[in-house]
């Protein structure tokens, strides 16, 4: 039987039914999830964190995300696909974890600020997945793709970066004379 020959967006004839492909799309479907729930979930961060320094990364943490949701958008776009986000259950979780050692803490409180920066560990899952999926696109060859991809990563190693300095430079020191 003759197979299907799909014209990928790189250009190069792979197969319809490639696995690879696939999971590229769950994957996808994954990250824009988890996109579209920290856009939900970081100005309620925002409003409850009380240091100046933390407010002003959760707020270009916002409007990077806003950008990230757009070039997925583009992806699924240059796929041929429409954009559909995914919650998992591991994100839910990691949500849940950050809502539960928020609402431990006092109000207006370093030691707030410190779980609002536990909360914000979704960026860690973000990172693993923007990873394989900009792996996974140099496998498929889909070279703007993996352009994109790679450029959102660097931006979500910098702000996990400014997150932790945060948290290791000012906030734990004075959660800690709380
Ligand atoms: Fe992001």
């Amino acid at each position: 039987m003759e197979k299907t020959i799909d014209q990928t967006p790189s250009g190069r004839e792979i197969p319809k039914d490639s696995s690879l492909e696939k999971l590229f799309l769950e994957e996808l479907k994954e990250l824009y999830g988890a996109e579209k729930h920290q856009l939900l979930v970081l100005p309620l961060l925002k409003k409850a964190a009380s240091s100046q320094k933390l407010q002003n990364v959760l707020a270009s943490h916002l409007d990077d995300t806003h950008e990230h949701i757009r070039r997925l958008e583009t992806i699924f776009g240059q796929m041929g696909q429409a954009a559909e986000p995914r919650t998992s259950e591991a994100i839910l979780g990691i949500t849940r974890e950050g809502e539960t050692v928020i609402e431990g803490t006092e109000k207006g409180s370093a030691t707030r600020d410190a779980g609002i920066i536990v909360a914000t560990q979704l960026e860690h899952y973000e990172i693993t997945g923007y990873g394989s999926l900009a792996q996974h696109a140099r496998t498929l060859e889909y070279d703007e793709i993996e352009e994109i991809l790679e450029l959102t990563l660097y931006e979500e190693k910098e702000i996990d970066d400014l997150l932790t300095a945060l948290a290791e430079n000012y906030i734990n020191t004075q959660a800690k004379q709380e």
